[in-house]
């Protein structure tokens, strides 16, 4: 097998010759967490002990995911069912960081936020103290169109989240178009935008891409996106962690995500081969997305660092 890859000089597959230098210049490595840490509900092969290694050596670990579904809170949780020991603070959810993207433009207490998306975003906005609208809630809501009926939206709303929703409906969608088009300066904030996810092994599903081109067309607006592979995220992440960029690590198993995320941010670059893109995807002269480095897994790391 030729590793090659074309138009890039750059690329190396990681190999115990060139392992060392990646350890010794990253202080913290940045996991994505499907296909980088698991895969739906199953931890991916030695990613235990490879994250406590890292952890024995000094090296900080913050994990970063576009999926807005869960809290920081869920995702701890998840973490530990798994086996895994992670705290919170080291958890950077997309739901977070709407939430944090809202005290970072100190968005007032007294306004209220309407949700298209599941449970995580509604628990953020909570723990940061803000009034979430919508989600789960408005799930079942069912509208009729008939003569005279007018829909009625909540006025204070001075923002609108919007993430993977697998409960979106009409209601919702006039819901966030109301708000968006009437409300004075009400923000429209994206959590992320990718076109489609596993939602189940079998299949791809429309992701939180979809919902965010709803009100996109109903709106004629374009969203703030706080989560990958927008820099929001990667400038909170700086600010809270005091870390120079290139001594950051991406990790991660989509180059336009991921590895756009990280090259964005003038991140050192990890492409793991155990999720969505394969070597002939990275390899195909079509891509135009590089990572500095590209292996089969996590914890090749270890294995590499101990031959
Ligand atoms: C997002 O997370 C939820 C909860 O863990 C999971 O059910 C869902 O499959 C995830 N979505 C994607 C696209 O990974
Ligand atoms: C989040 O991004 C990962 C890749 O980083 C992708 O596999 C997944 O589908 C995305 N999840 C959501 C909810 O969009
Ligand atoms: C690699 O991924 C591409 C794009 O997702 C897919 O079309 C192709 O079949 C995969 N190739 C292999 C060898 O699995
Ligand atoms: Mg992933």
């Amino acid at each position: 097998m030729e590793d090659a890859i074309e138009n890039s000089a750059t690329t190396e597959r990681l190999c115990s010759k060139n392992v060392k230098a990646l350890f010794d210049t990253v202080e913290a490595f940045l996991f994505d967490c499907d296909g980088v840490i698991w895969k739906g509900d199953k931890l991916i092969d030695g990613v235990p002990q490879t994250l406590e290694m890292l952890r024995s050596k000094g090296k900080k670990l913050i994990f970063v995911t576009n999926n807005s579904t869960k809290s920081r809170k869920k995702y701890a949780k998840k973490f530990q069912m798994l086996g895994v020991t992670v705290s919170e603070e080291e958890i950077f959810c997309s739901s977070f960081a709407a939430a944090m993207y809202l005290k970072s433009i100190n968005f007032p207490q007294e306004k209220k936020v309407y949700v298209i998306g599941e449970e995580g975003i509604l628990e953020e906005l909570e723990v940061a103290g803000y009034t979430g609208l919508g989600g789960p809630d408005d799930g079942d809501k069912r509208v009729q169109l008939k003569p005279n009926f007018m829909f009625n939206h909540d006025k204070s709303v001075g923002a609108v989240v919007v993430g993977l929703d697998q409960y979106i409906n009409y209601y919702k969608l006039q819901y966030a178009t109301l708000c968006i088009r009437e409300n004075p300066g009400c923000l429209f904030i994206a959590t992320n935008r990718d076109a489609v996810g596993h939602m189940t092994d079998l299949q791809e599903w429309p992701g939180a891409g979809c919902m965010v081109a709803a009100v996109c067309g109903s709106t004629q607006k374009e969203p703030v996106v706080v989560g990958k592979p927008s820099t929001f995220l990667m400038d909170f992440l700086l600010e809270r962690f005091c870390i120079d960029t290139s001594k950051m690590c991406m990790v991660g198993d989509r180059l336009d995500t991921d590895i756009l995320f990280g090259n964005n941010a003038g991140c050192k670059t990890l492409l793991v081969l155990s999720g969505v893109t394969n070597l002939s995807a990275l390899q195909d002269p079509s891509n135009k997305i590089y990572p500095d480095y590209y292996t089969g897994k996590v914890s090749d790391i270890l294995k590499f660092l101990g031959s």
